[in-house]
């Protein structure tokens, strides 16, 4: 008797019925944003039994029908921990468009934007209509292939009979394995680039080497806040695996903005599409150095110190002792400026005594009438922050940020520990104005101290203030704890038309970034700024260190916040 391998049965099968599913492919976890600019992660959504995603693309009427086939079958499910998404990883990378497209079809569901296109290309997708069944607590997809026979190759029924999906699911449900039966999906083929990349075109010297150096190299670096420096190839090449993950889940570069935005502020830290393409393409074919010229190993990088040149006002922060190891809470300073008449703040300069454990600075101001820590938090966010590779804040053109005589700064300081005790000396710049400038620097918050939030649940808060006069907006900075888990602003016109100024998809607690405007924005009196953010208090939030807790305003990290502060000037100033 002849004993067929599995092995040959699996291709045999595979050769008579064309099964494009490999099945219980493991894969690895993703980020990707949706057509509303929110955060998706597989890893997130592990409390789920199953993940169906199908392969959306507009042009596609088999997509187009697949979509609709699918919403009928969902309803069956809502009773179940099982979440239907639709991947959209065609060239249609502008979220506004996708989202006008689904409103034109009637999609309901979550559209996935993959503008990399490489989850995809991690799930195996190669068609639209395509269906992929993922178990998501070990990460596997165990079902690849038409939705149901009305879209399987070489099939030419109409009816919708006899659902793949359906089957594997019931199968997944019931913790049997899945079925093989299924045929591949007919749906027109997705060309897209990550597919057909050619690892020939890309060389570590002539395009790695440099998107890292514009993108990591700030913190990845010696003596940088990062815990490893991207100094050679074979430093590079040893941290791919991680530097890939790290991608793929957005979470390096730290504290990503939406795409549609990093081109209106300063100093955001991004990274392109193409550039993850390039990187993780490099990454799949070895990470290897094929020139042997090696510009991370010739660089020369020593910050300059003061790079606006010398402050008028030097002052030193006390020094502050970070330990060896552990979780550092927020330190907060109050340094009385001793100032014996009103100053005019041009600029502010951070300068760090040791990057390789300060992560981030916030220096508020407080009146010559003293600390009030509420006040403090509601006049904005104060002069300015620092994080690695933001050392300098400018106001707009002749701005300038008051300090009254007798006042001072409130800083708060966050440190990360870096295995070794340091010892961190930093010091503030100020740049100051001779005379008092045409435009006062004026603070405030959107906020609501009015928190509620109960153990695993997530909830969305919304909070408004309205400019009472033609104002410039220069400068916005989300404010959550750890369970703040997105944030968005928007602009509100006197006529309902609302407009989206910054989107921070994953919102993390541990990087507090102030955005400031490139180009100041004009906003006409009577217009409302709309903050808008997501808690996110469940065991699925990663950053939530306990989702068993109620949460109430409070200034404690283990409480929670609600502040989309932000800087302005007004337009009649200086007039
Ligand atoms: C603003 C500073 C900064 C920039 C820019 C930055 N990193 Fe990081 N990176 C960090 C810090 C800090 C950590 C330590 C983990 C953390 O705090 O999230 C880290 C950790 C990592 C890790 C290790 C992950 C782990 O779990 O330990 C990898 C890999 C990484 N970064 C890759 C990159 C890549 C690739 C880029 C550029 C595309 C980049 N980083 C840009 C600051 C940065």
């Amino acid at each position: 008797m002849v004993r067929l391998t599995k092995y040959t049965i699996t291709a045999l099968l595979s050769t008579l019925i064309g099964i494009s599913a490999n099945a219980a492919d493991s894969i690895s976890d993703f980020s990707l944003i949706d057509a509303e600019g929110r955060f998706f992660q597989l890893s997130r959504h592990a409390n789920q039994d199953a993940i169906v995603i199908l392969a959306y693309d507009n042009d596609s009427r088999d997509a187009r029908r697949a979509v609709a086939d699918l919403a009928n079958m969902a309803e069956q499910y809502v009773e179940q921990p099982v979440e239907f998404l639709v991947i959209n990883s065609t060239d249609i990378v502008d979220k506004a468009v996708m989202h006008e497209e689904a409103e034109d079809e009637g999609i309901s569901f979550r559209i996935l934007m993959d503008d990399t296109q490489l989850v995809a290309k991690e799930l195996g997708i190669s068609r639209a209509a395509e269906v992929v069944v993922i178990d998501p607590k070990p990460r596997k997809v165990v079902y690849r292939g038409a939705l149901s026979r009305r879209y399987a190759k070489g099939t030419r029924s109409q009816r919708n009979a006899g659902s793949y999906v359906g089957e594997a699911l019931t199968a997944l449900l019931a913790g049997q394995d899945v079925p093989t039966s299924a045929l591949a999906s007919r749906g027109d083929t997705l060309d897209f680039a990550a597919k057909t990349a050619n690892l020939e075109s890309v060389s570590y010297s002539n395009d790695i080497a440099p998107i890292l150096e514009n993108r990591c190299v700030t913190c990845h670096r010696e003596g940088g806040i990062a815990p490893f420096a991207m100094n050679n190839h074979q430093m590079v090449q040893g941290w791919s695996p991680m530097i890939r993950e790290t991608l793929i889940t957005k979470r390096m570069p730290p504290g990503q903005i939406d795409n549609a935005y990093v081109n209106d502020f300063h100093g955001v830290n991004q990274i392109t599409a193409g550039e993850i393409q390039k990187l993780v393409l490099w990454i799949d074919g070895g990470s290897i150095n094929t020139t042997g010229i090696d510009p991370l190993a010739a660089l020369n990088i020593k910050p300059a110190k003061w790079l606006n040149g010398t402050p008028d006002v030097v002052i030193d922060i006390p020094a502050q002792q970070i330990p060896a190891t552990g979780v550092q809470d927020y330190r907060h300073i109050v340094l009385p400026l001793e100032l014996e008449e009103d100053i005019w703040v041009k600029a502010i300069e951070f300068e760090a005594g040791d990057p390789t454990v300060l992560h981030h600075i916030i220096a508020f101001s407080f009146g010559p009438d003293g600390m009030n820590e509420f006040e403090i938090l509601n006049q904005g966010i104060g002069l300015g922050a620092y994080a690695p590779g933001n050392e300098l804040n400018l106001y707009p053109e002749n701005s300038g940020y008051p300090l009254k005589a007798g006042s001072g700064l409130f800083l708060q300081m966050h440190y990360t520990t870096s295995g070794k005790e340091a010892i961190d000396a930093s010091q503030i710049g100020l740049y100051l104005w001779d005379e008092e400038p045409e435009r006062t620097i004026l603070g405030g918050s959107a906020a609501d101290l009015d928190i509620n939030i109960s153990p695993f649940s997530t909830k969305e808060m919304v909070a408004t203030k309205k400019f009472r006069k033609d104002s410039y907006l220069t400068m916005l900075g989300p404010h959550m704890h750890y369970r703040g888990s997105d944030a968005n602003f928007k602009l509100r016109y006197s006529d309902g038309r609302e407009e989206e100024l910054l989107n921070v998809p994953n919102y993390q607690f541990n990087w507090q970034k102030t955005y400031d405007f490139i180009d100041p924005l004009f906003v006409p009196a009577g217009t409302e700024l709309v903050f808008r953010g997501t808690f996110d208090n469940t065991e699925m939030n990663p950053s939530n260190p306990d989702p068993s807790k109620t949460l109430t305003w409070g200034e404690q990290s283990w409480q929670e916040m609600f502040f989309g502060f932000f800087r302005y000037v007004e337009a009649s100033d200086g007039e």
